[in-house]
């Protein structure tokens, strides 16, 4: 079995928000249409996330499309840190929609989801939603995955279920972003000229895990 073909298959790059007692979010990439009429969508999400305990709870989501303009340290914020831990939207551009944070920060647009089934999926939950409302913000041009590692250099986090486990290595290094929590493997170093990929932050910012 070769799984390098998983890197073949195409995503979008979104955050998924919802509210219980506060706003909590995360981003996520494995969201999928499934059927037109009064449309349907799958997301795919781990039960370690903050953000899966509170959707099951409500039943209800907004999806926030990200385009190629949205600032990386958005993706850093959402998709790198826990809501459990931090307030994910202190300093990003939002809007109140349905009583639920929508990420504007030159998102496309955005969907308000009813939750109609959960699938127990060993690690991850997929949750299947009904569009109850949805509205296009510009023609930006949405962030594929595929863009989001090929020009901004970002990576996926273990949450992700696309995540794919590198060889480990005795001695590789993991360096981590003290701004935003990107995390950078390599096996030697941090070279001197290192920026993060996600919020620009230099390598004096990095520390090791
Ligand atoms: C590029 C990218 C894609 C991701 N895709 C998913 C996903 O599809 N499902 C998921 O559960 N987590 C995904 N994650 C990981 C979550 O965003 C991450 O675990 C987040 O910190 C969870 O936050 P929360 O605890 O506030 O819910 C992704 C992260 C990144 C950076």
């Amino acid at each position: 079995m070769n799984l390098e073909i998983l890197k073949d298959l195409s995503y979008g790059m979104y955050i998924v928000t919802a509210k219980l007692d506060k706003n909590v979010g995360c981003v996520i990439n494995t969201l999928c249409q499934i059927t037109s009429e009064n449309p349907l969508i799958s997301i795919s999400l781990n039960k370690n996330n903050y953000t899966n305990e509170i959707i099951k709870k409500t039943g209800k989501f907004a999806v926030s499309i990200l385009s190629e303009k949205t600032n990386p340290k958005v993706i850093g914020t959402f998709g790198y840190k826990s809501s459990k831990d931090i307030n994910k939207f202190a300093e990003v551009e939002y809007e109140k929609i349905d009583n639920l944070h929508v990420i504007k920060e030159e998102s496309c647009g955005y969907l308000i989801c009813e939750v109609t089934n959960i699938v127990n999926c060993e690690t991850h939950d997929i949750f299947i939603a009904r569009i109850i409302e949805a509205n296009k913000f510009n023609d930006n041009i949405p962030m594929t995955y595929k863009y989001y590692h090929e020009v901004i250099k970002g990576k996926s986090p273990e949450n992700a279920p696309t995540y794919i486990k590198e060889e480990t290595k005795p001695s590789k290094n993991i360096y981590v972003c003290e701004i935003c929590g990107y995390e950078y493997e390599t096996e030697g170093e941090l070279p001197n000229d290192f920026v993060c990929p996600l919020c620009g932050a230099s390598k004096d910012k990095f520390y090791k895990k």
